[in-house]
C-alpha cells in the first residue's frame, strides 16, 4: 500500500522544527526509525537527514482509519505527516535536538513500505563493514555517515567559494586521456574507434593544469576524480578526489600562503577550530631524522635518536655491521614502558620485522635502575651507560633500537613510534597538528629499475643551490616540492614546476629518459612550453583524506558515498564484472584463457 503525497508539501526537515514553532501546523516527510504502540497512543521516531522528530498518534487527533494505519508502521517505512507542534508531554529527551517537542499528527500517508533491513539503521553500527557495503544505500541512511557526507559537501562548497574569492577559475580536464606521470598503474579504457588503442583515466590532472597555465588561465582549481591502480589501504582508494590547483607567476611561498589560509578557513567554518598560521615547515631530512617519516605525526614526541656515534666502537655485531655497511643505529625511548612484559616486547619485534627490520634491540630500565637488555652481554658497562644516557633513559623507560640501512631504520622506527603511541594512547583526534614537509629529494633510486625516479614527478623544479649536483650526484639534489601533513597523514602535495628548457632536459637525462621517450610521453606539454610558459607551481589535496580527518574517521571509506573494498571491487554493484561477448568484439578484445 503506497499512497500519494499529492496535496501535502513538506514544510520543514525534522530538526528545523523548534520550540519557536509550538502551536504551528507542520508537514514532515521521512523514514520511520522506530514505532512504539502503547495501546491508545503510538509514538513514532521520524528520521530524515537532519535527525529525529517524535510523532504522536492518538485516536481523536487523527481519524480511526489513520490511527489504524499508524498501528501498522514499521521501521524504514516512508511516511508523510501533518500535525501540530507541541511541547513534550513526557520527559524531555536531552539527547535529541528536538527533545523538547513532538508533533501531534492529524494526517498520515504511507508513501512506501519497506522490508526489514538486513541490519539496523543506527549510529555507530556494529554490523560488519562487508554487509554494510553490500547494502550501502541503507548504510548511507545512518546518521554518522550522513553527517560525514554533509560535512564533505560543506568542505567542497567552502573551498569553491574561498578559491573563487582568491581569483581561481574552475576548469574541467578530461577523464579519457593519456597516461599521467604520478607513478601508479593506470586504469585503461579501450577505444572502439581505434581498436588496440587505450585511453588512460587520469591519475591527476597534472599535465592539463600545467597546459592551462601556458594558456594564461593564471589560477586554476578543480575538485576532480583521480584514478590509480595501486594497493588499497584505509587512506587509499582506486578512485579518489583531489582539490587540485595551479598558479602562475608564483613561488612556493605563494602556494603555501593561499593554502594555509584555505585550511584555516575550512577548519574555522566547519569545526570552529583555529589553525595557528603560519604552519610550521620542516625539511624532509629533519622529518626523517627526528620522526623516521616524511609525514610525521607531531601530536606527540618520542623522537628518534641517532646513537651511531655512541655505539661505534662496541662489539655488538648487529650494530657494528650496520655501521660498517654505511647504515646507522637509532633508537626511540618509550617513556614509562620499561615494565612491558617480554611477550609484548616480542610482539613489537615482530611488528618491526614487518617493516623490514632484521630484529629490534631493546633495553628495559627497571624502576631500581637496573637494565634488562637483549644485547647487554655484547656491551661493556660504560658503553651501555653511555647509550642509556644518549637516549635520556630514566628508570621505567623502554629503549628500542634498530640497526640497518638508514631507510630501513627510519621505516621501522617511524612505524614503531606510531604503534607505541597507539598503545600508549597518545593520539588525541581532537588535536590538529599541521606541518609542511619541504626540500624533498628530487630523485630517488629505484632498486627495481636500477635508475633514479622522480620522487614527485618529472616536472618538479630542483632547488637552485643544488642544481650543480644534478650531473655528478643526482641523489643529493633537493626539490622545490612540499607536502602538507596533518596528524601523520599526507593530505596534499605539490611543487614548483620546471619551466626552463635546459633544466627540464637535465632532469630527463637524470631520469634516463631519451628525448624521444620524453616527447612520446609528454610531447604536448613540452611543445606547449616552447610557445611561452609562465613560471608556475601548484598543489593537490586528497579531499577524502582531509574530510576523513576533519570528520574524525579512521578510513576514507567512511567519507565516500560508494567506496571500493580492498580488492578494488564494489560489493554493492559487483563491479568490476564480465561484459557481453558483443561488447568485447566491438572493442577488438579477446580474453586470454590462461
Ligand atoms: P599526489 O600524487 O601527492 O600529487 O596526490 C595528491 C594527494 O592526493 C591524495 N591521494 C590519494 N587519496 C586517496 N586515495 C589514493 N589512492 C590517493 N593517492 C593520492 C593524497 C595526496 O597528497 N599532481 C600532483 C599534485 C601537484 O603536484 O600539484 C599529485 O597528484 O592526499
Ligand atoms: P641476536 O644476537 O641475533 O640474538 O640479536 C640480539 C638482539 O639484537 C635481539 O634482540 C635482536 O632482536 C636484535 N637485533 C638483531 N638484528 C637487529 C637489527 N638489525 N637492529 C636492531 N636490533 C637487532
Amino acid at each position: 500500500m503506497a499512497e500519494s503525497m499529492r496535496g501535502m508539501k513538506r514544510t520543514h526537515r525534522c530538526t528545523e522544527v523548534t520550540t519557536a514553532n509550538i502551536g504551528e501546523t507542520v508537514t514532515l516527510m521521512g523514514w520511520v526509525q522506530k514505532s512504539r504502540n502503547k495501546g491508545g497512543i503510538i509514538f513514532v521516531d521520524l528520521r530524515d537527514r537532519t535527525g529525529i522528530m517524535q510523532l504522536i498518534f492518538e485516536n481523536g487527533d487523527i481519524d480511526e482509519a489513520g490511527f489504524e494505519k499508524a498501528t501498522r508502521l514499521r521501521s524504514e517505512f516512508v511516511i508523510a505527516v501533518t500535525g501540530v507542534v507541541e511541547a513534550r508531554s513526557g520527559a524531555v529527551n536531552t539527547n535529541l535536538k528536538t527533545g523538547e517537542i513532538e508533533i501531534r499528527v492529524n494526517t498520515l500517508r504511507v508513501l512506501a513500505e519497506a522490508e526489514t533491513p538486513p541490519f539496523p539503521i543506527e549510529e555507530n553500527s556494529k554490523t560488519k563493514e562487508e554487509l554494510r557495503l553490500k547494502y550501502r544505500f541503507l548504510d548511507l541512511r545512518r546518521p554518522d555517515i550522513q553527517r560525514n557526507l554533509m560535512m564533505r559537501s560543506q568542505i567542497s562548497t567552502l573551498t569553491r567559494q574561498f578559491m573563487a574569492n582568491e581569483g581561481f577559475l574552475e576548469i574541467e580536464t578530461p577523464m579519457l586521456t593519456k597516461s599521467t606521470p604520478e607513478g601508479a598503474r593506470d586504469y585503461l579504457v579501450p577505444s572502439r574507434i581505434h581498436p588496440g588503442n587505450f585511453y588512460a583515466l587520469p591519475q591527476s590532472p597534472q599535465l592539463f593544469k600545467q597546459l592551462l597555465m601556458c594558456s594564461g588561465y593564471d589560477r586554476y582549481i578543480q575538485i576532480v576524480r583521480c584514478f590509480r591502480d595501486e594497493d588499497l589501504r584505509a587512506d587509499r582508494q582506486p578512485e579518489f578526489t583531489q582539490i587540485d590547483m595551479e598558479l602562475s607567476f608564483v613561488d612556493e611561498n605563494d602556494v603555501m600562503d593561499v593554502n594555509e589560509r584555505l585550511l584555516a578557513y575550512l577548519f574555522k567554518e566547519v569545526l570552529d577550530v583555529e589553525v595557528p598560521l603560519p604552519i610550521q615547515r620542516m625539511p624532509w631530512q629533519e622529518a626523517m631524522d627526528r620522526f623516521g617519516s616524511d609525514k610525521p605525526d607531531l601530536r606527540f614526541g618520542m623522537e628518534l635518536h641517532d646513537v651511531s656515534a655512541v655505539v661505534k666502537d662496541c662489539e655488538f655485531v648487529v650494530f657494528k655491521n650496520a655501521l660498517e655497511n654505511g647504515g646507522s643505529v637509532r633508537g626511540i625511548n618509550a617513556k614509562g614502558q620499561g615494565s612491558m612484559p617480554r611477550k609484548k616486547i616480542d610482539k613489537l619485534v615482530d611488528f618491526a620485522k614487518d617493516y623490514g627490520a632484521k630484529g629490534l634491540a631493546y633495553v628495559a630500565i627497571q624502576e631500581d635502575g637496573t637494565l634488562k637488555s637483549s644485547f647487554g652481554k655484547f656491551m661493556k658497562e660504560e658503553e651501555m651507560n653511555a647509550l642509556v644516557q644518549a637516549m635520556d633513559g630514566q628508570p621505567g623507560d623502554l629503549l628500542l633500537f634498530a640497526a640497518d640501512k638508514n631507510k630501513v631504520v627510519w621505516d621501522v622506527l617511524g612505524a614503531l613510534r606510531l604503534e607505541l603511541a597507539r598503545q600508549m594512547d597518545l593520539l588525541d583526534n581532537s588535536v590538529y597538528r599541521f606541518v609542511w614537509i619541504t626540500e624533498f629529494p628530487l630523485l630517488e633510486w629505484s632498486e627495481e629499475e636500477n635508475r633514479f625516479k622522480a620522487m614527485h614527478h618529472p616536472f618538479t623544479m630542483p632547488m637552485e643551490e643544488d642544481l650543480q649536483y644534478i650531473d655528478t650526484d643526482p641523489g643529493r639534489v633537493r626539490a622545490k616540492a612540499y607536502d602538507i601533513v596533518l596528524n601523520g597523514t599526507e593530505i596534499g602535495g605539490g611543487s614548483v614546476r620546471i619551466h626552463q628548457n635546459d633544466i627540464q632536459e637535465k632532469m630527463f637525462e637524470a631520469l634516463g629518459f631519451t628525448k624521444e621517450k620524453a616527447y612520446e610521453q609528454f610531447g604536448f606539454l613540452l611543445t606547449a612550453f616552447k610557445y611561452g610558459v609562465p613560471p608556475h607551481a601548484g598543489l593537490a589535496y586528497g579531499l577524502d583524506r582531509l574530510v576523513m580527518l576533519m570528520a574524525k574517521q579512521d578510513s576514507i571509506r567512511d567519507v565516500i558515498a560508494f567506496p571500493k573494498v580492498k580488492d578494488a571491487s564494489c560489493l554493492m554493484s559487483e563491479a568490476p564484472n564480465v561484459v557481453d561477448e558483443k561488447q568485447l568484439e566491438e572493442l577488438g578484445i579477446q580474453i586470454r584463457e590462461d
